[in-house]
């Protein structure tokens, strides 16, 4: 058995806060260690790839499954692709690049959903014509709105705005942005007190969650914002559209955000390479069997 762990450089774990040591990654190198499991690293930020068979084949195909935990996803999503079509014998990927996909455009994500009946926010899909956009809101929405490219992370990309003014210098400076990408997401604003809840799902079951609280004055739950993780108990419910959500995409190790609403729950976004660290702080207890169940789900898929 042996693992082939796609990730960030050391640097760049650095960079999205604290040490190596405390990092999910360290922890789940780690048990992998502990339970004799071999893996390679292939950091991505140091390496290139070949678009030919002989390479992909020589560098990939000795093993036995293929973990990605480079959360960039920019850099990462074509590479998935090649791998997987151009391997003779397939080696599974977790997350699968079909998955990655899925995941990463929440476009895809949100018509997957609705395409499937779960409840999730409205949502319009405005473009640069920004008066367009505003008629939109103004016939489909009340403020506020949620104004989001349909591709980002981190809250970066994600606008509360609270009137007509706030929406147009939103959409005006969007509509000069990505050139090949103009499709924005215009949507219902959740009224969650800035809080969702983040499942992790594995395969067909939820192993952990947690609730994040924005912190005021901001809205957006992001860990990266500054939102904070509290305890949450599982219910059949949440279970349940985690789940579905998560299936709807191709399922794997997924993380998948849920909004509390008065009129149940809905799916927000479901992320292909879902951070940990704040998630194995708030269920601390069940930190090593929460990774060693990923662990598991990995050897499971293996070939
Ligand atoms: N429709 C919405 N209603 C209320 N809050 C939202 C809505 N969409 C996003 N948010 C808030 O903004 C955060 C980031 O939005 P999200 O869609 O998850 O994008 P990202 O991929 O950048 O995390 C969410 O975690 C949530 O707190
Ligand atoms: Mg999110």
């Amino acid at each position: 058995m042996k693992i082939c762990i796609i990730r960030y450089g050391i640097k760049e774990l650095k960079k999205m806060g604290g040490s190596f040591k405390e990092s999910e990654e360290y922890k789940i190198e780690q048990a992998l260690k502990k339970r004799r499991i071999e893996f390679d690293l292939w950091v991505t930020p140091y390496r290139t790839y070949t678009i030919d068979k002989d390479f992909i084949n020589k560098t990939f195909g000795k093993y036995n499954v293929i973990f990605v935990r480079d959360k960039r996803h920019y850099r990462t999503v074509g590479i998935l692709e090649v791998i997987n079509d151009l391997l003779d014998v397939p080696v599974p990927i977790i997350n699968s690049a079909e998955v990655a996909s899925n995941c990463w455009d929440k476009l895809v994500t949100t018509k997957l959903l609705e395409k499937e009946n779960i409840p999730h926010p409205k949502t319009v899909i405005g473009n640069d014509n920004v008066y367009v956009s505003l008629k939109a809101i103004e016939k489909e929405f009340n403020y506020p709105v949620v104004i989001k490219t349909s591709i980002g992370s981190h809250g970066n990309n994600v606008f509360i705005v609270d009137n007509y003014e706030q929406a147009k210098t939103v959409l005006t400076k969007l509509s000069r942005g990505n050139f090949y990408k103009r499709e924005f997401y215009i949507q219902e604003y959740i009224k969650a007190d800035g809080k969702d809840i983040r499942c992790l799902v594995i395969g067909d079951k939820v192993v952990a969650q947690y609730m994040r609280t924005a912190v005021k004055p901001e809205r957006r739950s992001n860990i990266h914002l500054g939102g904070k993780g509290i305890k949450y108990e599982l219910n059949k419910d949440l279970e349940k559209i985690a789940l579905r959500a998560s299936n709807v995409v191709g399922g794997g190790i997924l993380g998948v955000d849920i909004f509390e609403t008065k009129d149940g729950y809905k799916a927000n976004e479901i992320n292909e390479t879902p951070e940990l660290n704040e998630l194995l702080r708030i269920n601390k207890k069940d930190e090593k069997k929460i990774i060693n169940k990923i662990i598991d789900y990995l050897l499971e898929n293996a070939i």
